[in-house]
């Protein structure tokens, strides 16, 4: 199977898939046609997960296993936890990741994860949770960064577009194949956000729109979008 294959029909693991925003994007990728893996630290949880999703795409193909087992099975895994079990998550799947794999994170470094705001950040040193998840991992898998500036609430409304700009960070290949990834979520413009470095400034929106949400009350959020970019 060549490299473009295997990520355009390969199976994609979602870790943390039964949460607001890992279920969010598993529906949008099951009603796209991708097989869909969620990951659960309980594999119960992951197959009712599943099961949620067949209800509403019953031509979904998707399946729940434990975080590991998803792992093993996918080409692009992404990573939906809160902050704070990112680094032990992380480090449970060592034996599961296989050389080439795409490791895509959501996760945003939000000051609550330890008991303070949602709309301020916490200072990782590695400069941003993608980078902390890329000091964590294999050097042949690569890592990339979007998705963290779109609400799960937009995402699990299958009735409507996502209105929003996705900018995707990260090695030059996996950014690519991550921004054809985008393309399955109806509504959705990828945004080429450069080095996986740019994740800091990314992630950090997040915190900013939180507390837009919160000043003018959009409880299901706001999303973004740039003007002035080339058709
Ligand atoms: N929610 C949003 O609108 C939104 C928007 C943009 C970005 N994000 C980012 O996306 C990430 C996920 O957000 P979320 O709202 O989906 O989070 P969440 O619903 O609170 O949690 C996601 C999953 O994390 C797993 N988890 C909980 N405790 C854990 C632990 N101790 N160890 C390992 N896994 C644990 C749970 O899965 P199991 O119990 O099945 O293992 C849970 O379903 C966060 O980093 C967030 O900042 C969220």
């Amino acid at each position: 199977m060549s490299q473009e294959q295997r990520f355009s029909t390969g199976a994609i693991a979602i870790l943390g898939g039964t949460g607001d925003q890992g279920f969010g994007l598993a529906l949008r990728f099951a009603k796209a046609g991708r097989k869909v893996l969620i990951g659960s630290r309980q594999a119960d949880r992951a197959v009712k997960a599943a099961e949620e999703i067949r209800a509403l795409v019953p031509t979904a193909d998707v399946a729940g296993f434990d975080n590991p087992t998803a792992t093993t099975q996918a080409e692009i895994v992404v990573l939906s936890l809160p902050f704070e079990h990112m680094a032990t998550t992380i480090k449970g799947l060592k034996e599961s990741l296989k050389p080439g794999q795409i490791f895509l994170s959501m996760v945003v470094p939000l000051a609550s994860s330890i008991g303070g705001a949602a709309s301020q950040m916490l200072q990782v040193w590695q400069g941003s949770a993608a980078e902390l998840a890329e000091s964590l991992l294999p050097k042949d898998v690569s890592v990339v960064s979007a998705f963290q500036n779109v609400s799960a609430t937009h995402l699990r409304d299958l009735e409507h577009e996502v209105d929003a700009d996705v900018i995707v960070s990260g090695g030059k290949d996996a950014r690519a194949v991550v921004m054809e990834l985008c393309k399955l979520v109806p509504g959705v413009r990828a945004i080429d956000g450069g080095p996986l470095s740019n994740a800091r400034i990314v992630e950090s929106l997040t915190a900013l729109m939180i507390g837009i949400n919160i000043r003018y009350k959009v409880p299901e959020g706001v999303g973004l979008r740039f003007t002035g970019l080339p058709k």
